[in-house]
């Protein structure tokens, strides 16, 4: 069985301004990144997706860019950037940069032109209106202008998110008004963030311009952001009541960006060696995110966030995983998994406790699909806790953007002094150094959980079938099956032992606490145990 490499992959986001930091600036590089591959092929990971690294003001950290085909000099130079795609080649691990498609930076050369006047010759490249009796052009809300609020439930030890009025007095609208040329500007994140209009003939040229300028210099694929965002209704209607409190980029969703997908994929598939599409889809619906996989002929893979949003309880997530087998597989999209990224509490501070976070690693690992780890999220680390008056970013997300421990001693290998923010809790101790010399650690454990799935095409690409029973409320268990070679994982959601009927005999391939390992397995998962079995 032929799959491609992005099917059994382990896919690792590197936070570049977080991972790693060569010159001593207290901000990540690229140079710091390269000098790292060596951990990433220790751990066991595939590929690496890199989130912007191209010139940016850096408003929104990179996701408001300047210039698509220059790194920025944060980060290093596109000499750094060539060589850091040979050298991860080298070492085996492919190289997905983020491709930022439906806005750039307001100091965009694009942008700077499309706003010098009506008559410019790429005033149609962004999308401008004329407002509505001095108010915009319709009633579309950005992005950043309430916050979700991660809030303790003492019932659970969980963090849930709620929504809440920003705290500074913000313009909710998705419009900023141009007072020269006395036009409104769309952008559904920050006003410095203008929104393309993909309507346009020449922007659509441009964008698959930037897709071949780095495809030309081998890189393996894109995690394209907000890709649902780019087919817009050119009449702009305003949304009807219920969704105008919701941000416009949570709930674009047109046909025009499915005739636009098939484009961009037609150009991936035009280049040797199964380069990779992964669309961010933030649309909170498992069942509209599988139709941008459109007839095998759109995304390769999207990112599908509802269970990133689900409690820690084994009811609810049977339920996503079912409804991921029914809506993404059953289309014959490949799903995939990720608790962690950058825009979002990491999960262990979601979960509340080290151990869930443990039991969590197995869940994401054995499931169908592929799964996405965040940089950092290996050492089990929690978000920084980021005194009022140093945040910085307009999104409220700096905790999980803190900077990765590599060593114990003080400046955790960051050695430049103060960096842009705060190490996470227990940075010594959960640093790569300390990790790595503790067999018990988070680290041994997720490159325990990588060497299992490399070594079993059932764990990798294998189907999966449910064995728990949808009332259970303490354990979710699944067989993996490829062939003659077989798997089950069992995840207990609760501090309690439980018994689990799996029939047959299996024996504990990993476990979430290292108990039993390599022992026949008894039928019973202990607190907040998870493990991976394979037959006697
Ligand atoms: C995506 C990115 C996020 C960014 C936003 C605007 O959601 O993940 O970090 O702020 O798009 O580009």
């Amino acid at each position: 069985m032929a799959t491609p490499w992005w099917q059994s992959a382990v896919i690792y986001q590197v936070y570049p301004r977080s991972f790693a930091d060569a010159d001593g600036d207290g901000v990540g590089d690229l140079e710091g990144l390269r000098r790292h591959l060596g951990h990433l092929v220790w751990l066991g990971v595939d590929a690496i997706w890199l989130s912007p690294i191209y010139r940016s003001p850096m408003t929104d950290f990179g996701y408001d860019v300047s210039d698509h085909c220059d790194v920025d000099p944060v980060f290093g130079s596109l000499d750094d950037a060539e060589r850091l795609v040979a050298e991860a080649h080298a070492a085996g691990l492919k190289v997905l940069l983020d491709w930022v498609p439906n806005h750039t930076s307001d100091q965009h050369p694009w942008f700077v032109e499309s706003r010098a006047g009506r008559d410019s010759a790429r005033r149609s490249w962004y999308v401008w209106r004329d407002g509505r009796d001095g108010a915009p052009p319709n009633n579309w809300r950005a992005a950043f202008t309430g916050e979700l609020r991660w809030e303790l439930d003492p019932s659970t030890g969980e963090r849930r998110p709620r929504a809440v009025a920003a705290e500074t007095e913000v313009d909710p609208s998705a419009w900023t008004f141009d007072p020269a040329s006395r036009q409104w500007y769309l952008h559904l994140f920050l006003a410095s963030q203008p929104d393309l209009d993909w309507n346009e003939p020449a922007v659509v040229e441009a964008q698959l311009e930037v897709l071949r300028f780095w495809l030309d210099r081998g890189v393996d694929g894109f995690r394209a952001d907000v890709i649902h965002a780019i087919g817009k209704d050119p009449a702009l209607p305003d949304d009807p009541p219920e969704l105008a409190l919701l941000p416009k980029s949570s709930t674009n969703d047109e046909p025009r960006t499915h005739e636009l997908l098939r484009r961009i994929r037609a150009l991936l598939d035009g280049y040797p060696g199964e380069r990779v599409l992964v669309g961010e889809v933030y649309l909170l619906d498992t069942a509209r995110v599988a139709t941008y996989y459109g007839d095998g002929d759109e995304l390769h893979l999207a990112f599908n966030f509802p269970p990133l949003y689900t409690r820690w309880r084994a009811r609810d997530w049977r339920r996503q995983v079912e409804t991921v087998v029914e809506q993404v597989g059953a289309a014959g999209g490949w799903p995939t998994w990720v608790l962690s990224n950058h825009d979002n509490p990491r999960h262990r501070t979601r979960y509340g406790t080290g151990g869930r976070a443990r039991a969590a690693a197995v869940l994401l690992l054995g499931l169908r699909g592929t799964p996405f780890l965040y940089a950092g999220e290996e050492l089990g680390l929690e978000d920084a806790e980021v005194p009022p008056g140093e945040r910085l970013d307009p999104g409220g997300r700096d905790g999980c953007r803190a900077p990765v421990p590599w060593t114990e001693g003080e400046g955790h290998g960051w050695d430049g002094g103060r960096t842009w923010l705060p190490f996470p809790p227990d940075a010594g101790a959960r640093s790569v150094e300390a990790q790595r010399e503790d067999p018990g650690s988070f680290l041994h454990l997720y490159r325990r959980l990588l060497a299992a799935r490399r070594g079993s095409t059932a764990l990798s690409v294998g189907d999966l079938d449910l064995v728990s029973g949808p009332d259970d409320p303490a354990v979710l268990a699944w067989t993996r099956t490829a062939g003659d070679d077989r798997r089950a994982v069992a995840v207990n959601f609760t501090a309690e032992e439980r018994e689990v009927d799996l029939r047959g005999d299996w024996v504990v391939e990993v476990s979430s606490d290292g108990v039993g390992e390599g022992s026949r397995w008894p039928g019973r998962l202990g607190p907040d145990q998870a493990v991976v079995l394979r037959p006697a």
